[in-house]
């Protein structure tokens, strides 16, 4: 017998041996491997978390597959992987408004089995972790759609869309910034985010609370006129930003060519390294004031982490999200990438307030007003109906009016066939 031979067996005996006597610690002489998003300082957070992971697991190495900033491409990256029933990644980072779509499908654990304390979680972000009752993931981060505005060129926030407007506009006027609000305005989720927000400034919505489709209802017009009109004759929003999703919004504004800019807490951080950012320490955050028949809003957006339900390591995959989840390693994601913690017992320590770059008294305000997406399997889908259509509308190819009617149709055609 070779040496390599006879030392693969003596590894092989060692393993079934620790199998029975270690309490199944065979799972652990393994490998594992983890998607998410790496979008500004998020990647040194997770390489970090990741690597002490690894040393508590001597046994175990984590790989991180780094997957595409857009939600919509890693959306798509995941239900290629996930229809073909691959056992990697174990771990995923899920976007909030997958979660029902991979529940329904049975592409994600139910976790009940591994014991997990949901207890401290905010109601709204435990609730979207479950689907028909079960627990199908952890809440990771919470995501708030930010109005950042400048302080030194206005004294405070506007406390309605039009006087929004009316600083923006003024601003370019005296020469100020070259341009008045940037917002996320490609075809993808990012701009349904930006929809939603105004849809409930003006008092509207895309779904109401039975499911049925009102996104072509008069507040729903409104919203998207004035999208519209901000961007097309005159406006306040460059039309190049309806190429644009968060980092190409966040370097305008970071270069100081912005008076306003709309984007998550993420950007924070970023936006306060003078060595890199021209707006430092000239920058704060309110929600995005209402119209007059509406309310402040901010879109309710974040990820979840959940199980793949073909992992060949779910107990493993399994000590690696509780890990991601414990509070020391949200507090110091909130303080290196400045995402808020789900968990509301942080909330009440000074450790937050210590930690998170972003005064808290302003997050507060905005997760107070925060809305969330429609929960349905089909979620996807209907953000497709409405990307192409309000896209379409605001590149002034087709009118408010009639972008609304044809995605409602759309919208309504699809939730009948899918029984819904
Ligand atoms: C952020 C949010 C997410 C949203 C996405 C849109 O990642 O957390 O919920 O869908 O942006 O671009």
């Amino acid at each position: 017998m070779s040496v390599r031979r006879g030392s693969r067996l003596f590894t092989l005996a060692l393993v079934a041996a620790c199998a029975s006597a270690c309490g199944g610690r065979v799972d652990h002489a393994s490998r594992l491997s983890f998607s998410g998003s790496a979008l500004g300082p998020e990647a040194e957070v997770l390489r970090g978390q990741l690597a002490r992971f690894d040393e508590a697991h001597p046994d175990v190495r984590v790989e991180l597959r780094v997957t595409p900033d857009a939600a919509d491409q890693r959306h798509q990256l995941y239900v290629q992987w996930l229809t073909g029933r691959a056992s990697e990644p174990d771990v995923l980072q899920l976007d909030v408004i997958w979660t029902a779509e991979f529940a329904a499908a049975g592409w994600i654990l139910p976790l009940e089995a591994f014991g997990p304390d949901v207890e401290d979680f905010f109601t709204a972000a435990a609730e979207a972790a479950r689907w028909e009752g079960r627990l199908v993931a952890i809440p990771w981060f919470v995501d708030v759609g930010l109005l950042y505005w400048r302080t030194d060129l206005m004294d405070a926030a506007p406390r309605s869309l039009a006087a929004l407007r009316e600083a923006a506009r003024g601003s370019i006027e005296a020469g100020a910034t070259r341009l008045g609000l940037v917002w996320q305005g490609a075809r993808y989720e990012g701009l349904i985010t930006v929809f939603l927000e105004h849809l409930a400034a003006f008092g509207g919505g895309i779904l109401d609370a039975e499911g049925r489709v009102i996104v072509d209802e008069p507040p729903a017009l409104r919203a998207l006129t004035f999208m519209r009109d901000a961007v097309s004759g005159g406006g306040f929003v460059p039309s190049s930003a309806l190429t644009w999703q968060e980092e190409q919004v966040r370097f305008a504004f970071q270069n100081g060519d912005a008076a306003f800019m709309r984007n998550w807490p993420y950007a924070w951080t970023l936006l306060q390294d003078a060595a890199r950012s021209r707006v430092a320490g000239r920058v704060s955050v309110a929600p995005l004031p209402a119209a007059d028949d509406g309310r402040p809003a901010a879109a309710l957006g974040g990820a979840q982490l959940a199980v793949n339900a073909h992992s060949a390591n779910p107990s493993l995959a399994w000590e690696l999200v509780a890990f991601l989840t414990a509070p020391e390693q949200m507090l110091e994601r909130a303080r290196l990438a400045g995402q808020l913690p789900p968990r509301r017992s942080l909330y009440e320590t000074r450790a937050l307030e210590e930690a998170l770059p972003i005064p808290i008294a302003q997050v507060r305000e905005v997760i107070d007003v925060a809305v969330p997406r429609p929960v349905t399997p089909v979620y996807s889908e209907l953000s497709e109906i409405l990307q192409v259509r309000v896209h379409r509308a605001l590149t002034g190819q087709q009118a408010p009016e009639a972008a609304l009617r044809d995605a409602a149709r759309e919208m309504r055609e699809l939730l009948a066939r899918s029984g819904l």
